[in-house]
């Protein structure tokens, strides 16, 4: 494979990585974070630019929520930096970190609503807490973005009163309210029938081009990645392989079995994992573990290889 495609976004949104050398929104610089002397993150690098969707797939156990943890402060690597909006995130005080926290929205596994609230309450909360607006203004801001998730009839139901990919469209909702310029997700397909599931990927895409926001989206779902993503980012057992364009990414999955042996062993092992193949590096490298390394993990970075099984079903 060729990494020329490495250039960034080629699908003409505004601001990609292809646009005239901008600086990253959000840059990782060799972030390596350790649990109980486990390498869980052996030096990322990843750079994401303005108005861009940045995939991060891996198996179970990769890093991917490290990582974004990472990414919006609620964890501190043990080595290197991140920088959001071209400043330095890792040595701010709780207090300073807040103060960027309203810049970016998250959309959490479980959308993470409170239950006592109805729907429209539960967007309205971050205005209430972090502006000054008054109700009338807080009021017509949650039916805007109400209206942008397509839950506005919705407003004054509770959580247990709507279906799992409504819960999910109010988190995003609420994850709107402060107009961030970064939302990240955390698999928000996951739990969700495949139909439901396309649509959450199609608002996601569709936000994306109507607001303009810079989108990073953890996943292990390979519909979902290719549909929201412009640029994806692939973790192996804490260690970045690569980050290429989605079409890099496609041109390798459809990569046929005979030209196949000639790519890299880490080609090899992406590409196995795009196609959910039984047969592959990943298997191979399952198999050639030890019983007690696959229970135990090695000594660095080591999570036992995960199944294809388990890369495809669990995030
Ligand atoms: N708070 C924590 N304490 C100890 N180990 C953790 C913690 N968070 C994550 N890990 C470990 O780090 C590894 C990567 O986890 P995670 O980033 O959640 O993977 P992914 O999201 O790719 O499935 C796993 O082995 C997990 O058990
Ligand atoms: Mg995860």
């Amino acid at each position: 494979m060729s990494t020329a495609a490495n250039s960034g976004s080629e699908r003409g949104r505004p601001g990609g990585a292809a646009s005239g050398g901008a600086a990253p929104i959000i840059s990782c610089h060799n972030v390596v974070k350790r649990f109980d002397g486990k390498t869980v993150l052996a030096g990322i690098n990843l750079d994401v630019y303005a108005g861009e969707t940045m995939v991060i797939m891996g198996g179970s156990g990769s890093g991917k929520s490290t990582l974004l943890r990472c990414m919006i402060g609620s964890i501190t690597p043990d080595e290197g930096e991140i920088l959001l909006f071209g400043k330095g995130t890792c040595g701010l005080s709780e207090s300073e970190m807040d103060e960027v926290r309203k810049r970016f929205g998250i959309l959490f596994q479980s959308g993470a609503l409170f239950n006592s609230m109805t729907i429209a309450e539960n967007v309205a909360l971050p205005l209430e807490e972090h502006t000054d607006l008054g109700r009338e203004i807080i009021d017509i801001q949650v039916k805007i973005k109400l209206e942008l998730v397509g839950l506005r009839e919705h407003a004054d139901k509770f959580p247990a009163q709507i279906s799992g990919g409504m819960k999910k469209r109010a988190g995003l909702a609420r994850a709107l309210a402060l107009d961030p310029r970064i939302l990240f997700y955390d698999e928000p397909s996951a739990g969700l029938d495949p139909v439901t599931s396309a649509e959450i990927d199609r608002l996601i895409v569709d936000l994306t081009r109507k607001l303009g926001v810079t989108s990073v989206v953890v996943t292990h779902e390979m519909d979902s990645a290719f549909t929201i993503a412009d640029r994806m980012a692939m973790l192996d057992k804490g260690r970045m392989l690569t980050v290429q364009t989605r079409e890099w990414y496609d041109a390798l999955r459809k990569t046929p079995e005979d030209k196949a042996r000639a790519l890299s062993t880490d080609e090899q092992l992406i590409r196995q994992f795009l196609r959910g193949d039984a047969e592959g590096p990943i298997t191979q490298r399952r198999a050639g573990s030890s019983y007690a390394e696959d229970l135990l993990g090695g000594e660095s970075v080591a999570r036992p290889a995960p199944s294809v099984e388990s890369t495809r079903s669990i995030g």
